[in-house]
């Protein structure tokens, strides 16, 4: 049985919890991150299947400045997309590990020299690879409420992230 991933109970002073009514809300939400995101950033998305993730991506690549067409990578591991040059030229890494049973499978696939990279790591399903990821990182949980409605927690492990979710928040609700 795979885990199914639940939000963290423990409260830390700079994580965010919000509710999207709709996958074109869970857009915008990424839309607004990938806006604030910059070069090296790693983000992990954690939920069940069919939550959103995808669907998040969607908008943080859009949010990065980049019309490349977001598909999921469920079965080629990695997706590359390209921003323009302006504002900034990037690579975006869209990575899905749910087919990776343990964590050892990743030896020798590089991935490491993704995030040691100047291009923006998305993963989906990366409670696949626990400890294996990066220590500082922004961790999206999602989670299913109802048909069209779900929460999302933002967790930021590290100050790059704190900070990432601050500026979120400032957008947001300041
Ligand atoms: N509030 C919402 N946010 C995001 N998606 C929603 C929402 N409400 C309904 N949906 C639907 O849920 C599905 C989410 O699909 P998506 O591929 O983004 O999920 P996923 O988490 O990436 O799935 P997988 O685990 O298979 O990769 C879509 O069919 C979308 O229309
Ligand atoms: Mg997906």
């Amino acid at each position: 049985m795979k885990k199914q991933p639940t939000l963290p109970a423990t409260q830390t002073p700079h994580m965010l919890d919000f509710i999207s009514h709709s996958p074109a809300q869970t857009e915008r939400i990424g839309q607004r991150l990938g806006e604030l995101v910059a070069p090296g950033d790693v983000l992990l998305l954690m939920g069940d299947f069919g939550v959103g993730k995808t669907h998040l991506v969607k908008g943080a690549v859009r949010g990065l400045g980049s019309s490349d067409l977001v598909t999921s990578p469920s079965f080629v591991l990695i997706n590359e997309y390209q921003t323009q040059a302006h504002p900034r030229k990037l690579t975006i890494y869209h990575v899905d590990l749910y087919r990776i049973d343990d964590p050892h499978e990743l030896a020798g696939i590089g991935l490491e020299e993704l995030w040691e990279s100047q291009g923006v790591c998305l993963i989906e399903w990366a409670e696949r690879a626990e400890e294996w990821l990066p220590a500082d990182h922004l961790t999206i949980y999602m989670q299913h409420l109802a048909e069209t409605k779900r929460v999302l927690r933002f967790v930021p492990h590290g100050v790059r992230y704190q900070q990432l979710v601050n500026a979120f928040k400032d957008e947001a609700f300041g």
